[in-house]
């Protein structure tokens, strides 16, 4: 896993289809200080709902044509089925110098560069919505050749998180675990929240305590490297009250629940181009 790195950048970007990870990409870009509002390019069909980021100072705009005319690098952010409408509208547009991101799911750079009809760089993205307050895993994809526009995509998602290159037949799996996984663990902390709000605490005060327990724990594996099972051990004391609760949260199939979620998520995906074209 690569460390975050910031450097300003001078080009532009558009973000064609900015929805909630569009705009959760433009909000952490900025807030890392990588990019100026005025170089990023939103765009959707209605622009409404971006009003605030047009205060902000980014373009908003609706012409997906001229919005990749303006830009190196193009950020396809619509959602699968509406992918193949917005590739043949800006077709005209490619240039050879552009640099294609793709946080598509289910779609491969191979579709993508067909649909283009040139061989433009296009690298694959997962990131999530932690993005936004550069906490995002990113994991990345490229065809060998375009080892140059990859390292463009680990600097600029570096600057916003973590990021990890795969290979691409394991997008959907990180869509699954990283781009799913969001809503998983906020789930869990939720549930974990109600638990403490039956036992005792105002449901803000059993948030709170959830909410940064998880923080902790996950920073106890990600900073100081350790296995989520050795550092349970440290917890668990025998006889005592954290394995009672553990034992009894793995008979009603915590980590199986888990487990199975991840993998019916990782399938869904998997269908979702396939189906929709
Ligand atoms: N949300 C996540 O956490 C996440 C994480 C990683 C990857 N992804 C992937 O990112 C993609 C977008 O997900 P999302 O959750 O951000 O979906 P979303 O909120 O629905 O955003 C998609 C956006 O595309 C716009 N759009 C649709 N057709 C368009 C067109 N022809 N030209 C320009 N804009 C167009 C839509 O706005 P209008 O209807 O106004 O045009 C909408 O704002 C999906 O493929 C998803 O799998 C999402």
């Amino acid at each position: 896993m690569a460390k975050r790195s910031v450097t300003k950048s001078d080009g532009r970007i558009a973000i064609i289809g900015c929805g909630n990870i569009g705009t959760a990409i433009a909000r952490g870009l900025v807030s890392a200080g990588v990019y100026d509002p005025g170089q990023l390019i939103l765009t959707r069909r209605q622009v409404e709902p971006l009003g605030e980021l047009a205060q902000a100072g980014f373009t908003v705009q609706a012409d997906n044509r001229d919005a990749v005319r303006q830009s190196d690098i193009v950020m396809l952010a619509v959602q699968p089925q509406q992918m193949v409408e917005v590739l043949s509208e800006i077709v005209p547009d490619i240039r050879q110098d552009h640099v294609i991101f793709s946080i598509v799911s289910g779609v491969s750079i191979a579709e993508v560069i067909q649909c283009l009809g040139q061989a433009v760089p296009v690298i694959r993205v997962m990131p999530n919505t932690a993005i936004e307050i550069g906490e995002s895993i990113t994991c990345l994809a490229a065809l060998p050749e375009h080892g140059q526009a990859l390292d463009m995509a680990l600097a600029l998602f570096g600057s916003v998180g973590n990021t990890m290159i795969i290979t691409e037949e394991l997008m959907v799996p990180a869509t699954a675990l990283g781009a799913c996984g969001v809503a998983f663990f906020l789930r869990c902390i939720r549930a974990a929240s109600q638990g403490g709000i039956e036992i005792g605490f105002h449901p803000h005060e059993a948030l709170l305590i959830a909410a940064q327990t998880a923080r902790g724990a996950a920073s106890l594996v990600l900073e100081q490297g350790e296995h989520p099972e050795a550092a349970i051990d440290v917890v668990t004391t025998p006889r005592g009250a954290t394995i009672a609760g553990l034992n009894n949260m793995e008979h009603e199939g915590l980590s199986s629940a888990l487990i199975k979620g991840i993998v019916t998520s990782a399938g869904k995906v998997a269908g979702l181009f396939a189906r929709e074209n």
